[in-house]
C-alpha cells in the first residue's frame, strides 16, 4: 500500500512508523519543515523534543528511507496513493466546539492535488484524529467540491494512550473502521491485515458516524470513571480519618466488572484528549438540544480537582502561600511523557502564583524543556520568572516551604527519604497522586501531609524551630 500520513504529531508519527514496520510505503507529511528536518535527521534528541514515545526513534531508524519517508511537500507524492490518514490537530475553541481549520485546510490542499492526479485508482481518506461526529461527510464534501474522482472517506479513530503509542499501535485492543463501501473496507483490511481475524484484537467494521461516536463515548466514559473516583472515592477518604483509600480501591475493583484503571485518585486527569473531547461532546449534544448534565458534572469535577488541594492547604492546613517557595514535582500530564497539554501542573502553577508564592521550584524528568519553551515563557507573563528549574527532586525541595506532587512519576515514590534529607519540618507535603506510601512516618517526624483522598494530617512531632536554611521557620498551620 502507498500511504500518506498527513500530520506528524503524537498521533501521526507513531502511526506512520508502525505502518512502515508492517511493510507499507509510508510518506509522513507535515507542513512544519522543522519537524520534517528533525525526523529526517534521525537524531534522538531532536525527535523526542517533538514526540517522546518509547520505541519511536528505534521504529523510525528501522524503517526510514526504506519504507518511511518524510516530506513537507505533498504534490510529488500524491500519484498512486491508496490511503491518506488524516492525523491533524483538532484543538478546542472557547465554546467547546472543535477548531477544524487545520483539518479543512489540509483537506482542501489534498482535494486540489487529488483532482489533478493522472492515475484513476481509488484513494481512501481516513480520519484518525478525534473529530466531531459527521466530519467524514465534511471531508467528502470538500473533495467533491474540488472534483476529486474515485475516492472514499472513512473513520478509523486512534485509541492510543500516550507513552504507549508504539506498543499500542503494534498490539491494539481493537481496530474500528467506519466506511461506506465494501471496496473501502477491503482497502483498510489490507492496511491492517495483521489485525483482521486476530484472536485477541476486535476488528470492528461499521459506519463512519458510529466509528466517530465510539471514540467520544470511550474517552468521556473513561473520564467519567476517573471523576467518579475523584468525586466520590477521594471525598470519602477526605471525610473519614480511618478510611483507607488503597483498601477501598482494592475492595471495589476486585469485582471483575469494575476496572482498576481509572481508580487512582488524582489531582485531575489532563492530556490533550479527555478535556477537549468531553467539551466537544457537550457542544455536539447541546447543539442538538440534548441534556448534558452528566458530562458537565464530570468536566467540572475534573477541573476542580486540578487546584482543590491548594485551597485545602489554605483552609484545612492553614498554610499561607504568600511569599513562600513551593517545590513542584511533575509538570507533564502523566508519567512517561513530556506532554503538558491540559496538565494539572498548569492549573497548579496558575493557582500558586495567584496566591502569591515567591518561587515555584520545578522538576520533571522529561518535561522541563517543554515547560520553558512552550508554557512558562516569562516574556508572555512576567510571573513565570518566579519559576525556577531544578536537576532533581532533592534540588527542587531544598530551601522550599512546601512540596506539591503533581505527576505520578515512579521516581516520586521514594520521596520520603529525599524530603527528610532536603527539608526538615515544619514542612507541608501536598500529594496530588498519593505517591508516598510511608507518609505516616513523615507525619510522626513532624511533617504536615495533605493528600488527595485523605484527611489533612497534622504533624505529630513538634517541629524544630530551625529550618533547612538555618532560618527560623514558623509552623505552616500557625500562619493562616
Ligand atoms: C487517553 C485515553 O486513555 C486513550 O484511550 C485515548 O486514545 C487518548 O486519550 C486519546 O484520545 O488520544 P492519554 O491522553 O494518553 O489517553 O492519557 P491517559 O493514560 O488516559 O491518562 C489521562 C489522564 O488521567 C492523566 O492525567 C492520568 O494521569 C489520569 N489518570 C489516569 C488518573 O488520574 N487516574 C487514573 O486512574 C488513570
Amino acid at each position: 500500500m502507498k500511504i500518506i500520513v498527513v500530520g506528524t504529531g503524537f498521533v501521526g508519527l507513531p502511526h506512520a512508523a508502525v505502518l512502515a514496520e508492517a511493510g507499507h510505503e509510508v510518506y509522513a507529511y507535515d507542513i512544519d519543515q522543522n519537524k520534517i528536518d528533525a525526523y529526517r535527521s534521525g537524531d534522538r534528541e531532536r525527535i523526542e523534543e517533538i514526540v517522546n514515545e518509547p520505541g519511536l526513534v528505534e521504529a523510525i531508524e528501522e524503517t526510514k528511507d526504506r519504507y518511511l519517508f518524510f516530506t513537507s511537500d505533498l504534490a510529488p507524492i500524491i500519484e498512486g496513493t491508496d490511503i491518506v490518514f488524516m492525523c491533524l490537530p483538532t484543538p478546542p475553541k472557547r465554546d467547546g466546539s472543535t477548531d477544524l481549520s487545520y483539518y479543512t485546510n489540509a483537506a482542501h490542499r489534498l482535494g486540489e492535488l487529488l483532482a489533478k492526479r493522472q492515475d484513476e485508482r481509488r484513494v481512501v481518506l481516513v480520519n484518525k484524529s478525534t473529530v466531531p461526529i459527521g466530519t467524514a461527510r465534511v471531508l467528502q464534501k470538500i473533495l467533491e467540491e474540488h472534483g476529486v474522482k474515485n475516492f472514499g472517506v472513512a473513520s478509523n479513530p486512534e485509541f492510543l494512550a500516550q507513552g504507549g503509542a508504539i506498543e499500542g499501535s503494534r498490539r491494539p485492543d481493537r481496530v474500528v473502521v467506519g466506511a461506506d463501501t465494501e471496496e473501502d473496507f477491503d482497502r483498510l483490511r489490507r492496511v491492517y491485515s495483521q489485525f483482521v481475524n486476530h484472536v485477541r484484537i476486535r476488528y470492528l467494521e461499521t459506519t463512519p458516524e458510529t466509528a466517530e461516536s465510539i471514540k467520544y463515548v470511550a474517552n468521556t466514559l473513561l473520564l467519567t470513571y476517573i471523576s467518579f473516583w475523584n468525586g466520590i472515592g477521594a471525598r470519602l477518604g477526605e471525610i473519614y480519618p480511618n478510611l483507607r483509600m488503597e483498601d477501598l480501591k482494592i475492595g471495589v475493583t476486585s469485582d471483575s466488572r469494575i476496572s482498576t484503571w481509572g481508580s487512582y485518585v488524582s489531582n485531575g486527569a489532563g492530556g490533550s484528549c479527555f478535556g477537549k473531547d468531553i467539551q466537544s461532546l457537550i457542544y455536539q449534544l447541546n447543539r442538538a438540544g440534548r441534556s448534558t448534565d452528566l458530562l458537565q458534572a464530570v468536566y467540572n469535577i475534573n477541573e476542580y480537582q486540578k487546584t482543590y488541594l491548594i485551597d485545602r492547604a489554605v483552609y484545612e492546613a492553614g498554610f499561607n502561600f504568600n511569599n513562600k517557595k513551593v517545590a513542584l514535582l511533575g509538570l507533564a500530564f502523566k508519567k512517561r511523557t513530556n506532554d503538558m497539554r491540559d496538565s494539572s501542573a498548569l492549573k497548579a502553577v496558575e493557582a500558586l502564583l495567584a496566591r502569591g508564592v515567591s518561587e515555584i521550584r520545578a522538576y520533571d524528568p522529561l518535561a522541563m524543556n517543554e515547560a520553558q519553551r512552550t508554557w512558562f515563557n516569562p516574556e508572555k507573563n512576567h510571573l513565570f520568572s518566579r519559576i525556577t528549574y531544578h536537576e532533581s527532586p532533592r534540588e527542587a525541595i531544598e530551601g522550599s516551604d512546601a512540596v506539591y506532587i503533581s505527576t505520578d512519576w515512579e521516581e516520586f515514590r521514594g520521596l520520603a527519604t529525599t524530603i527528610e534529607k532536603a527539608a526538615p519540618p515544619p514542612y507541608l507535603i501536598i500529594d496530588g497522586r498519593r505517591m508516598l506510601p510511608d507518609y505516616r512516618q513523615l507525619v510522626a517526624k513532624g511533617y504536615a501531609y495533605l493528600a488527595v483522598g485523605d484527611v489533612y494530617l497534622k504533624p505529630e512531632a513538634p517541629a524544630e524551630k530551625t529550618g533547612a536554611n538555618g532560618q527560623e521557620r514558623v509552623p505552616a498551620a500557625a500562619e493562616a
